[in-house]
Parts: structure tokens; C-alpha cells; sequence
């Protein structure tokens, strides 16, 4: 039987990762992070496109697409992120790259670029993505598709508990402007917004643990 193909969207700090990676334990799937591809893009873009004026040039991305290769190894559960070949799993975290990130995942280029990948990971079938456009534009076909949602005080609080436990360093008003931001920008983008696709299942989980939502998102999966 064709194991599932899987799509988590929502907003920012609502648990997309976290209850993905445990899902797909549980499932006998693979994970894919697309966030973290994005900001692994970003990561690059910080370290080796910066032009005069002191902020990433765009060109200078574009032109450095085929010196970039990201790949995701499964460490004894963990998801690792390799930018050719160097672990960046923890850098691509930093509040530096979270402040660019959505500037850079607007782009028409960085999408394309990232979207081939995306897709013929989940060719084979076996597979819970996680993002903004996977129910939308990724794998529209997708066999379950959810979108979480939370209160931003709510997700605030998870970002700054992620990033304390990271060892990085962390101010929650600024760690709540980030989100609101990012949120914004993802929504307003002319490709690929942030949105919730038709035939999604929404899970408000301001009020569930992580795993009453996995819970929620498995019921679900077990009854169609
Ligand atoms: O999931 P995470 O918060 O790490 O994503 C970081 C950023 O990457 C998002 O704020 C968004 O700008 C971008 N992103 C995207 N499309 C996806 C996944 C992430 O534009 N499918």
C-alpha cells in the first residue's frame, strides 16, 4: 500500500516541525522542514551575498543558486540540515536569519529554485512536508492536509522556550514582532502566500499540548 502524503501548514511557532517530525516516526515516513530550506537559503545569502549597502543583493542570490546544495540526513531522529556538506541546523535558527528569511522566501527565484526539490521528495509517496504552500502549491494533491493556527502570545512563548533551549539568546517582545512580521509578509506575497488551502483541516492548538495535536492531526488520518 502507498504510504501517505502529508501537508502541515499554519503560521509561524504554531508546532509544524516538532508534531511533524513525531508523526512521521510514527507513521514509518520521511519528514521534510521546507521551512529550514528557506532558511538555509537565507543562511547562504547572509554569508556570501551582501552588497554595498550592507543587505543581501538579490542578484548576486540568484546568480549563486548552483553553489548551493542543502540536504536533510536523519540523525537518530533528529533532522539535520547540511549546506554543502557543512551542518548549519542551528545556525539557520539565529534571529539574524529570521529576520530575513520571509524577505528571502518571497522571491520568485528562491521558490522556484526550492520547489523541484520539494516535489520529488514526495514522489515516492511516504512523506509529511511541512511549510506555508504545501496544501496550496507544493503537493497540492496531497492525500491529508492540515493548517495549524495558535494565539501569538501562545506562539511567542513556544519561539522563545525553542531559542532558550537552542543557547540563543532571546527578547520576547522582539521574538513576537518577528513572527507577526514574518506572518504578514508570508500572507501578502504574491507567490505562494501563506494560506490556508480549501480542503484543509484547521487545528487551533492555542489550547492543546503537542501531543493532543498530534492526537487531533492522527484522528483525523486514522478516520478518512
Ligand atoms: O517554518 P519556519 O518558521 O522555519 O519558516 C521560515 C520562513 O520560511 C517562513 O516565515 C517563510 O517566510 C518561509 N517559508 C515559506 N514557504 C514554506 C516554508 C517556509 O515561504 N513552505
Amino acid at each position: 500500500m502507498k504510504k501517505p502524503v502529508i501537508a502541515i501548514d499554519g503560521y509561524s511557532s504554531t508546532g509544524k516541525s516538532s508534531i511533524s517530525k513525531i508523526i512521521a516516526q510514527k507513521l514509518g515516513i520521511i519528514h521534510m522542514d521546507t521551512g529550514a530550506l528557506y532558511r538555509g537559503v537565507t543562511w547562504f545569502a547572509l554569508q556570501n551575498c551582501i552588497g554595498e549597502n550592507g543587505s543581501i543583493d538579490l542578484k548576486m542570490l540568484f546568480s549563486s543558486f548552483s553553489e548551493i546544495e542543502l540536504e536533510f540526513k536523519n540523525f537518530e531522529g533528529e533532522l539535520i540540515l547540511f549546506l554543502n556538506h557543512i551542518d548549519i541546523s542551528k545556525a539557520i535558527r539565529t534571529n539574524e536569519v529570521s529576520d530575513n528569511v520571509s524577505f528571502v522566501a518571497k522571491q520568485k527565484e528562491v521558490r522556484d529554485f526550492l520547489l523541484q526539490s520539494q516535489r520529488s521528495q514526495a514522489e515516492k509517496g511516504g512523506i509529511i512536508m511541512d511549510g506555508r504552500d504545501i496544501g496550496t502549491v507544493v503537493l497540492p494533491d496531497a492525500d491529508y492536509k492540515f493548517f495549524l493556527t495558535a494565539s501569538i502570545d501562545e506562539r511567542t512563548r513556544r519561539r522563545y522556550q525553542e531559542l532558550i533551549s537552542l543557547g540563543i539568546e532571546a527578547d520576547k517582545q522582539q521574538v513576537k514582532e518577528n513572527l507577526i512580521e514574518r506572518d504578514r509578509i508570508d500572507s501578502e506575497r504574491e507567490i505562494a502566500p501563506l494560506k490556508q488551502a480549501e480542503d484543509a483541516i484547521v487545528i487551533d492548538n492555542t489550547f492543546l499540548n503537542k501531543q493532543e495535536t498530534i492526537d487531533a492531526i492522527l484522528s483525523h488520518i486514522e478516520k478518512i
